[in-house]
């Protein structure tokens, strides 16, 4: 079996051949068959260092031994009941232990799901319907989601989502000023932050600018919602904002939260998150808020989590990973400075950016920094696939508890080789 033929099966039963659209490749993507650790295999046996992880979700490494013991006895006893049980209790327990925001929690099956629940609990607790999201900032695929998402339009970024939805999403640049001037429009109740800057902190935002956010939000009595499903369990146990120590009223998770398997979580301030307590009636309709979803807080996703919880909640997970990224940043840009390339490695917390052209992204737009040709995109990405190493998306990665000094110096080899290569192709900006 090859990449290739199984390309050409993916295309005749799946759209473009893929399940999401940023696994498509051209001329195909490569079909993984195997991981471990910091690691996975294709179908034809190669290996690659892995720097997407799960699109962020494997934060312990893949197939952590502790994780995968403990699904494993939670199938046996059952895999899914569709009932209350004891780990979505121990689960919600945690999160509300961990995050500052949290009074309660309540599981969701996505990250996307749990950006849509959101919104619908702050226009309720609002009584508004409008929404105040940040250029560029990525919220899930759902259809209140997706307009701004793209850096520098304010066209949803997708057809099929009726103007009327679009018309309530509003989008301004992030910055306090920009953001206090959308607010002057009191028909916003609620406002979305992706806790990292744009894209996982490919656009950064510091601690001030985000305080600044959160603090012109709380003037304008809006209901504001950190997006830490990329930032929760990641930057800290407790998110960003525990880290930064800034709170908003309603956070969502997904990804690490769940033990790395599919599903996510709305926590927040009681008040807000009681409108979802079937005794809570208002204009006549109870639940207030109205929230279903066969498989949340699934319990093979529970016990999954709950396995997980004491390895994420002690910081250690973190502190490696932190540490493997930097050591990657470092390395990126010691290798662009022998090699007389200008660009930068840059980013917060496990997550590294590769920007080039000039040695600073400071100053640029969104747009701008997410605007490198694709030629040069495409040369980078193919570059290090071909040399083994796999990349999250654009020219980021992110590190896990499992990656080491050896594999990061293995990987800035590929790094090397791959800039050298680019060079002489001349696709540099
Ligand atoms: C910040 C952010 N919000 C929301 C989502 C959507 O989560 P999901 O892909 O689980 O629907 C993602 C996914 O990458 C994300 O990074």
């Amino acid at each position: 079996m090859t990449n290739h033929n199984l390309s050409q099966r993916a295309r005749a039963a799946l759209p473009g051949g893929v399940s999401h659209e940023l696994r498509y490749r051209d001329p195909y993507p490569v079909f993984i068959e195997r991981a471990k650790g910091a690691k996975k295999w294709d179908v034809e046996g190669r290996c690659y260092i892995d720097f997407k992880m799960g699109s962020a979700s494997q934060m312990l490494g893949h197939g952590h031994p502790v994780v995968v013991e403990a699904i494993r006895k939670q199938a046996e006893s059952a895999i899914f009941t569709a009932d209350s049980h004891e780990a979505e209790i121990e689960w919600a327990e945690w999160v509300n232990r961990l995050y500052p925001s949290a009074e309660r929690t309540r599981f969701t099956a996505s990250g996307s799901e749990a950006t849509m629940l959101a919104l619908r609990l702050g226009r309720a607790h609002s009584g508004k319907d409008h929404v105040l999201r940040v250029d560029g900032h990525y919220h899930g695929w759902h259809d209140h989601a997706l307009k701004g998402t793209k850096p520098g339009s304010t066209q949803a970024a997708s057809l099929g989502i009726p103007d009327a939805i679009n018309y309530l999403i509003h989008v301004c640049p992030a910055t306090p000023e920009a953001m206090a001037l959308a607010l002057q429009d009191d028909r916003i109740g609620t406002v979305i932050i992706e806790a990292s800057g744009a894209n996982y902190g490919c656009v950064p935002m510091s601690v001030e600018t985000l305080k600044a956010l959160h603090d012109v939000a709380r003037a304008a009595g809006t209901v504001l919602i950190f997006d830490e499903i990329i930032t929760g369990f990641r930057w800290s146990p407790g998110g960003r904002q525990a880290r930064d120590g800034i709170v908003p009223d309603l956070t969502t998770l997904a990804k690490i939260v769940t033990g790395g398997l599919p599903g996510g979580a709305v926590c927040g301030r009681a008040e807000i998150m009681e409108l979802m307590n079937n005794a809570t009636v208002r204009n006549g309709i109870s639940p207030a808020v109205s929230h279903k979803g066969t498989f949340n807080a699934s319990p093979l996703v529970a016990a999954a989590a709950c396995a997980a919880m004491p390895l994420l909640a002690s910081g250690k997970a973190q502190a490696q990973a932190d540490a493997m990224a930097a050591r990657m940043r470092d390395g990126m840009n010691a290798v662009m400075n022998d090699l007389g390339v200008r660009g930068l490695a840059y980013g917060d917390s496990s997550i590294f950016h590769v920007f080039f052209g000039q040695n600073s992204v400071e100053g640029l737009t969104p747009a701008e920094i997410r605007g490198l040709p694709k030629p040069c995109v495409k040369a980078y990405r193919d570059g290090m696939l071909a040399r083994g190493v796999d990349m999250m998306a654009y020219t980021s990665g992110l590190t896990s508890a499992a990656h080491t000094p050896a594999i990061i110096d293995e990987a800035l080899e590929a790094f090397h080789a791959t800039l050298t290569d680019m060079i002489h192709n001349e696709v540099l900006p």
